[in-house]
């Protein structure tokens, strides 16, 4: 076993000590936990072993050692409290999108670039199960030329009773026009096309066809789709729906190369299937499942046991793991500061393109800032 590293929390009675739900074999040390719910926060502090709790985080990072630290608070949040950390030189895991602005992510890029310390996103999607066994077949060239991908995350917010008081989602999330949340949808497929990314996006919307608990129109149209061109040439296409009256299809995703294409499955009991000239007829769907002996990464095999135990089909404790070995190693996360930004700003420029009628518009590479 290596050397464990020291952690701090942000957020950590919600989402950031949720990442840390499965610990065991895991590298870290729970040295600090932050929160502004004090009595959330005194259970989060047992649960997580942590040696100490603040209410601030400015006070957590200005007298607490440490690493690295996870940030898991609202979205409006990200960008600032990674800054913060960055520029004490503590490495970040940060939550779903990086941040809420252009602005914010210059300035998270530029801290980035300042500094020595590691950031990764937490898009944990991409280390789903079904989603790094496609990675890798994509990888072993098995589908070709791959020229389009369609990621939804239809997820109906508004009649949760634990999302109702949750001011930040009805704002951030529910009341932006566009694209607000759709790391999940795009991370996978564009780690489905190496190299490439979202060089122009345009958005537009369904309307509006339901009210808040305060009887306001929401801001946002129900679903939203967007349209990105790929540098490549290729498309992807964004569809994300946190207001429709449906059951719940987080992670619904197709990809079509020259040699082969994928179809996850859309509800339980149905099955993720894939079409790979290489291994089927012209007509023959498989079982993507049939595939894994083959191309499940050696990580995934290892960890399959515990990432039962972790959230989101067991990503949640995967991304967790390659997050250690960048900071305990000082590499370069794969899901680092550029990364981030391919999957966080075509979501910003989305909404910048639905107020303007649908126009195509360009999204800044963060590699040219
Ligand atoms: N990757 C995923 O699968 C996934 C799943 C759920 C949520 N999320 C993201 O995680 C984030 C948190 O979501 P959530 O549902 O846990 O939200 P939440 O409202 O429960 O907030 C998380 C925690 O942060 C605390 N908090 C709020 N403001 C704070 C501050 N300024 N300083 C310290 N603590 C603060 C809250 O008290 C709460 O305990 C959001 O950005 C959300 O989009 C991602």
């Amino acid at each position: 076993m290596g050397e464990r590293i020291a952690v701090g929390v942000i957020g950590a009675a919600g989402r950031g000590g949720n990442l840390l739900r499965v610990r065991d074999g895991l590298e870290v040390r729970v040295r600090a936990v932050c929160d502004v719910r004090a009595e959330p926060l005194a259970a989060a502090k047992r649960a997580l072993g942590a040696e100490e709790s603040f209410a601030d985080y400015r006070d957590m990072l200005a007298s607490v050692p440490l690493d690295a630290v996870i940030v898991g608070t609202p979205m409006p949040f990200h960008a600032e409290q990674a800054i913060a950390a960055l520029e004490c030189g503590v490495s970040v895991l940060s939550e779903v999108p990086a941040a809420v602005s252009i602005d914010e992510c210059r300035r998270l890029v530029a801290a980035c670039r300042a500094g020595s310390a590691a950031y990764m996103m937490a898009e944990n999607y991409l280390s789903m199960r079904q989603n790094q066994i496609v990675k890798e077949i994509v990888a072993a060239g098995l589908f070709g030329t791959v020229y389009f991908g369609d990621g939804e995350y239809l997820h109906e917010l508004r009649g949760a009773p634990q999302y109702n008081p949750t001011p930040w989602r009805r704002r951030w999330q529910q009341g932006i026009n566009g694209i607000t949340y759709g790391t999940h949808s795009l991370g996978p497929l564009l780690s489905w096309m190496p190299g490439d990314r979202v060089e122009r996006v345009a958005c537009a919307g369904t309307g509006h066809h339901y009210r808040d608990h305060r009887g306001r129109r929401y801001e946002a149209e129900d679903s939203s789709v967007m349209l990105g061109q790929m540098r490549s040439g290729g498309l992807v296409k964004i569809r994300v729906d946190m207001l429709s009256d449906r059951p719940h299809a987080t992670h619904n995703y197709q990809l079509q190369g020259t040699d082969g294409c994928y179809e996850s499955a859309r509800a339980d009991g149905e099955r993720d299937r894939i079409w790979v000239r290489a291994r089927s007829s012209k007509t023959e769907w498989r079982d993507l499942e049939e595939l894994a002996d083959e191309f499940l990464p050696a990580r995934w095999r290892r960890w399959e046991e515990a990432a039962r135990g972790a959230g989101h089909g067991g990503g949640d404790l995967i991304q967790m793991l390659d997050f250690v070995d960048a900071v305990r190693d000082g590499t370069e996360p794969e899901l680092g500061i550029d990364a981030a930004m391919d999957m966080t700003l075509p979501g910003l420029v989305s909404q910048r393109s639905i107020e303007q009628g649908g126009a195509w518009l360009e999204v800044p590479d963060s590699r040219d800032w």
